[in-house]
């Protein structure tokens, strides 16, 4: 190649950059569309992580706590809260105007074994599980009332079968107690964007079980105002038409639908494609883990069309769509590079490992303006 080509190359790519960091905020971009997310980890709610809070700051309008909502770090033990690290994060998004959520309510994983249990490790009665759920409700949503915007109050409840998942609390409480769940967070906050919330939910044997549920919970009294696409792809799964047909049908039902938990894994994974099943755990191999030196240009290219046509089809039906929350602010987060194999190094985020928007920011902020 000659050298006059590589520095022409060069300086494209300098403009680039350039016109990434004076281009507009993400946020500002979109904010005549919806709010943009990101999910924040203890190190960026507690100040730790201060490079990535400069880009939430910069360039989301919105927040989800990756996982310190979540009732094994809020509730561990029957006796007591624990609200420090929640505290931080709500107070982080009151200080600089971020549409702050909640997440979660009632979830089979990180739940601890007490909650279903009576002191001899019995199951409890469905009461028994009812009052648990309702004195957590009023304590945790009635804490952040007001500040709090949204809450997932039920999460991954349709199995990948497309049937109700068998966790705990529908074995026990049965559907009555999502119903439930919905009331008494809407009598915590009468306020509150209140979500159901799942993966895989595209596919259309799961979409037809989750379209049901709605309708269901909607019929028996439930206040919910909203569902939530996790939004976890990869490269070539799924196919996004499904994304589309799926807001669709959603709306179709009178809710809003956000995407909530949103990241591309660029990563090849043994088995069947796109989940967020977090029981799966897959033995390491290298090759399932190729671009520990770098993403080539034609991965990050595939990427950053992928990021472009997640946010088109959202913009398609932005009277609908109220959020899209990616799932971490920089790659050193992503869960991927945990998940389902242990030690990978992922690419799945908007920001690098140093701090840097990647080509899919601007690609993004480009569907904005056609
Ligand atoms: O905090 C401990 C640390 O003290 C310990 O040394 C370390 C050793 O493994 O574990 C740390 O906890 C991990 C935690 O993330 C914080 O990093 C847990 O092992 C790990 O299981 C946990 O994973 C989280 C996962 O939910 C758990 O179910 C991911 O960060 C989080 O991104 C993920 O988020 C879920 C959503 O809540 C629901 N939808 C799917 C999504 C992705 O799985």
């Amino acid at each position: 190649m000659k050298f006059t080509t590589i520095l022409a190359g060069a300086v494209a790519l300098a403009a680039m950059t350039a016109a990434v960091s004076a281009g507009p905020a993400l946020k500002d971009a979109y904010k005549n569309a919806f709010v943009i997310g990101a999910a924040l980890n203890a190190g960026q709610i507690t100040g730790q992580d201060a490079k990535s809070d400069e880009i939430v700051v910069r360039e989301f309008s919105a927040i989800s706590p990756e996982n310190d909502l979540k009732w094994e770090r809020i509730h561990p033990a029957p006796d007591g809260y624990h609200f420090d690290i929640a505290d931080q994060y709500v107070a982080f998004g009151q200080a600089h105007n971020l549409y702050t959520v909640g997440h979660v309510l009632v979830w089979h994983a990180q739940t601890p074994r007490w909650v279903f249990q009576d002191a001899q490790g019995k199951p409890i009665s469905k009461d028994a599980l009812l009052e648990r759920l309702r004195s957590h409700i009023f304590t945790v949503v009635g804490r952040y009332k007001g500040k709090i915007k949204a809450w997932d109050v039920i999460n991954e409840v349709v199995g990948d079968d497309g049937k109700m998942r068998q966790s705990p609390w529908y074995q026990i409480g049965g559907e009555e107690l999502f119903v439930k769940a919905f009331q008494w967070a809407h009598q915590a906050d009468p306020k509150a964007e209140l979500t159901y919330n799942d993966y895989n939910i595209e596919n259309p044997d799961k979409r037809a079980e989750a379209l049901a549920l709605v309708k269901r919970l909607k019929a028996a009294g439930a206040p919910i105002t909203t569902v939530g696409i996790q939004a976890h792809y990869m490269l070539g799964e799924p196919d996004l038409k499904l994304l589309d047909e799926t807001i669709g049908e959603f709306a179709k039902l009178g809710v809003k639908v956000a995407l909530t938990e949103l990241d591309i894994d660029v990563l090849p994974r043994p088995g069947n494609g796109a989940t967020a099943d977090v029981a799966l755990s897959l033995a390491a191999d290298p090759k399932y883990n190729p671009y520990v030196n770098g993403l080539p240009a034609d991965v990050q290219q595939k990427l950053t069309e992928r990021y472009a046509q997640v946010f088109a089809f959202a913009l398609k039906h932005k009277d609908v769509v109220n959020r899209i929350t990616t799932w971490g602010v920089t790659d050193n987060d992503t869960w991927h590079n945990g998940w389902p194999i242990r030690g990978r190094t992922a690419y799945s985020l908007l920001f690098d490992r140093a701090y840097q928007a990647k080509p899919s920011v601007a690609a993004i902020i480009s569907e904005a303006q056609k």
